[in-house]
C-alpha cells in the first residue's frame, strides 16, 4: 500500500509538469524563432490571441555571447554568458511587457531555457548586455560561475559517445560548450533562481535545451524547486510549469527519452521524422491509421510534437530528412495531419527564410534584428516566413481547437496515399498524396449542411471562398481532391457552415 502511494505520488508529480496550462479551448503553440519581444506582444494581440493559438515558445531570453559583429549565427543564443534578461530580442522590461500582453489575450509564453552549459571558448568575450567572461578561467562574473561549477575533468562529447556512453554524454562538453555541473548546490541555485524569476514574470513553462546532456536526478531537483505559476497572470493556484525536455532519441542511443518521461514531457523527434517520411512519399499514408504509440511514439501526454524545429529544419540535431517550409505542399500536408490527429501536444515552427544554415535572423548593419512586416494578405515580409500565418496552418489550429479531445473515427483509405477521417462529429479531413485524383463519397460524421473547406478557402459572409462541401442527412459527402491541386488536404468542421 505504501509503495502504491509512493508510485501514485511520483506519477502525480510528473503529470504536473505535462500540462501546458493553455487558456480554455486552446491546443497549439508556435515557436516564434528569433522574434523580438515587442513584435511577439503585437503578434499575440493582433493574430495569435484572436486565432486561438495556445502559446508561444520564445528564443532564449538570457544574455548570450556576441560572436562576431558582421555575422550573427542563430546559435549564438545557445551560448549563455549570464542570466540577465537581455538579448537581441529585447531587455527585461520588454520581456515583462510581452508576457503580460500575451497572457492578457490568452496566449502563454514558454522559454527556451539553456541550463546545460555556458559558452564555448572564443576570441570575443562580451555578451548582448555587456557582460564579459574569462574563458581560460571558466569565469562568468555576471552569474557568477567559476571553475568549480563545471564538470571536471574536461572532455568533449564525440559521435560515438551517443551510442556507448551516457556518462560522457552528460558530463562532457556538447560542441565545446562549457558544461555546468547541475549536481552542485550552487549551480542548481543559480538555475532555479533564473527560472523562478521568469515564473514570477508570468511564463507558463520551459523547453529544457540539451536535457539529454544532464542527469535526470539533477533535473528533478531543479524542477521541484520551481515555484507554482503566477496566479496574477491567470494561472490556477498550484499550477506547475509545463516542462518539455529536448531529448533527441531516434533509437540506438545511450541516453533514452524514457529516462526523462518520469520527470516531465519530452520533445518527440520521431514524430516529425515519420510524418516527413510519409508525406514525402517514403511511406504510404494508409499506414497512419494507427498513428501514435503503435509507431513507437511516446505516450500522447508525454510528447511535445512538431514536424520541424529550429535545429532539424537546418540539418542540426536530428536533422536530415525533415519537411520544412521549403517543400510547402508536403509540409502543409504533414502539419494538417499533426493538427487533425489527436496524438500529442503540437508545436508549430515559425521561421526566418535561410539558405545558409548558420545564418541568424534578418538584421540591419548594426546587428539589430529587423521586425517582420505584415503584408495586406496577412503574410509576413522582411525575410520572415511566418508559417503560422499560412491560412492552411492557422485554419487547422482552429480545427484542432474545435474537435478537442475526441477520438479518430470513420477512418477511410484507398489502400495507398488517400486517407480521410473524422473527429467527434465536429470535424472531417481528407488527404491525397497520390498521383491520382481522389473522388469519393465518404462518411464525414458531421451533421447535414453545407460546409466551407478551410484549406482551399474560408467562410466569407454566407458563402465559401473555396470549396463548399454538402453533407447529406446520412453524413455522407462527395469529396474531390485533385492530385494537381495546390493543397493535398480538405478539411471541414462545425462552426463554418455556409448558408448557401
Ligand atoms: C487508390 O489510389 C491509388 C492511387 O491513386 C490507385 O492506384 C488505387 O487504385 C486506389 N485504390 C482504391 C482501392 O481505390
Ligand atoms: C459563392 O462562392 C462561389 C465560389 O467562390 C461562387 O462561385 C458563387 O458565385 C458564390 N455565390 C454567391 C451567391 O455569392
Ligand atoms: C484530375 O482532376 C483534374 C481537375 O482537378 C482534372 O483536370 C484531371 O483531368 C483529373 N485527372 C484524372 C486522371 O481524372
Amino acid at each position: 500500500m505504501f509503495r502504491l502511494i509512493l508510485c501514485l505520488a511520483a506519477l502525480t508529480v510528473a503529470l504536473a509538469y505535462k500540462n501546458p496550462h493553455y487558456a480554455s479551448g486552446r491546443t497549439t503553440m508556435v515557436h516564434l524563432f528569433e522574434w523580438k519581444w515587442d513584435d511577439i506582444a503585437a503578434e499575440c494581440e493582433r493574430f495569435l490571441g484572436p486565432r486561438g493559438f495556445g502559446g508561444v515558445q520564445v528564443s532564449p531570453v538570457n544574455e548570450n555571447l556576441v560572436l562576431w559583429s558582421h555575422q550573427r549565427p542563430w546559435w549564438e543564443r545557445y551560448q549563455p554568458i549570464s542570466y540577465r534578461l537581455v538579448t537581441r530580442s529585447g531587455n527585461e522590461q520588454q520581456f515583462t511587457n510581452m508576457v503580460r500582453r500575451c497572457n492578457n489575450v490568452g496566449v502563454r509564453i514558454y522559454v527556451d531555457a539553456i541550463i546545460n552549459h555556458m559558452t564555448g571558448t572564443w576570441s570575443t568575450n562580451t555578451g548582448t548586455g555587456g557582460s564579459t567572461a574569462n574563458f581560460g578561467q571558466w569565469h562568468y562574473p555576471a552569474v557568477p560561475y567559476g571553475r568549480n561549477d563545471f564538470n571536471f575533468p574536461h572532455c568533449v562529447i564525440t559521435g560515438n559517445d551517443y551510442r556507448c556512453c551516457a556518462d560522457r554524454v552528460r558530463n562532457c562538453e556538447l560542441s565545446n560548450l562549457k558544461d555546468l555541473n547541475q549536481g552542485t548546490e550552487y549551480v542548481r541555485t543559480q538555475i532555479v533562481n533564473f527560472m523562478n524569476h521568469l515564473i514570477r514574470l508570468g511564463v507558463a513553462g520551459f523547453r529544457i535545451d540539451a536535457a539529454k546532456h544532464m542527469w535526470p536526478a539533477d533535473l528533478r531537483v531543479i524542477y521541484d524547486r520551481l515555484h507554482n505559476l503566477n496566479t496574477a497572470h491567470g494561472f490556477p493556484a498550484g499550477a506547475r510549469p509545463y516542462i518539455y525536455q529536448e531529448v533527441i532519441d531516434l533509437g540506438n542511443e545511450a541516453v533514452s527519452r524514457n529516462e526523462y518521461t518520469p520527470l516531465a514531457a519530452v520533445t518527440e523527434f520521431r514524430f516529425g521524422m515519420e510524418l516527413s517520411r510519409a508525406f514525402k512519399g517514403g511511406n504510404q499514408l494508409r499506414w497512419l491509421f494507427n498513428w501514435g504509440t503503435a509507431w513507437g511514439l511516446l505516450a500522447s501526454g508525454d510528447a511535445l510534437t512538431f514536424i520541424d524545429n529550429h535545429d532539424n529544419q537546418r540539418g542540426h540535431g536530428a536533422g536530415g530528412d525533415i519537411l520544412t517550409y521549403k517543400q510547402p505542399k508536403q509540409y502543409r500536408g504533414a502539419i494538417a495531419f499533426m493538427l487533425a490527429h489527436p496524438y500529442g501536444r503540437p508545436q508549430l515552427m515559425s521561421s526566418f527564410a535561410f539558405t545558409n544554415t548558420e545564418a541568424g535572423p534578418p538584421m540591419d548593419n548594426s546587428g539589430n534584428i529587423i521586425s517582420p512586416s505584415i503584408n495586406s494578405d496577412t503574410s509576413c515580409g522582411n525575410g520572415w516566413v511566418c508559417e503560422h500565418r499560412w491560412r492552411q496552418i492557422f485554419s487547422m489550429v482552429a480545427f484542432r481547437n474545435r474537435v478537442g479531445n475526441t477520438a479518430v473515427t470513420n477512418w477511410w483509405d484507398n489502400g495507398s496515399n488517400q486517407i480521410a477521417f473524422c473527429r467527434g462529429n465536429q470535424g472531417f479531413v481528407a488527404f491525397n498524396n497520390d498521383y491520382w485524383n481522389l473522388s469519393q463519397t465518404l462518411q464525414t460524421c458531421l451533421p447535414a449542411g453545407n460546409y466551407c473547406d478551410i484549406i482551399s478557402g474560408w467562410k466569407s459572409g454566407n458563402n465559401c471562398t473555396g470549396k463548399r462541401i454538402t453533407v447529406g442527412s446520412d453524413g455522407r459527402a462527395s469529396i474531390t481532391l485533385g492530385a494537381g491541386e495546390y493543397d493535398m488536404v480538405l478539411a471541414i468542421h462545425t462552426g463554418t457552415e455556409s448558408r448557401l
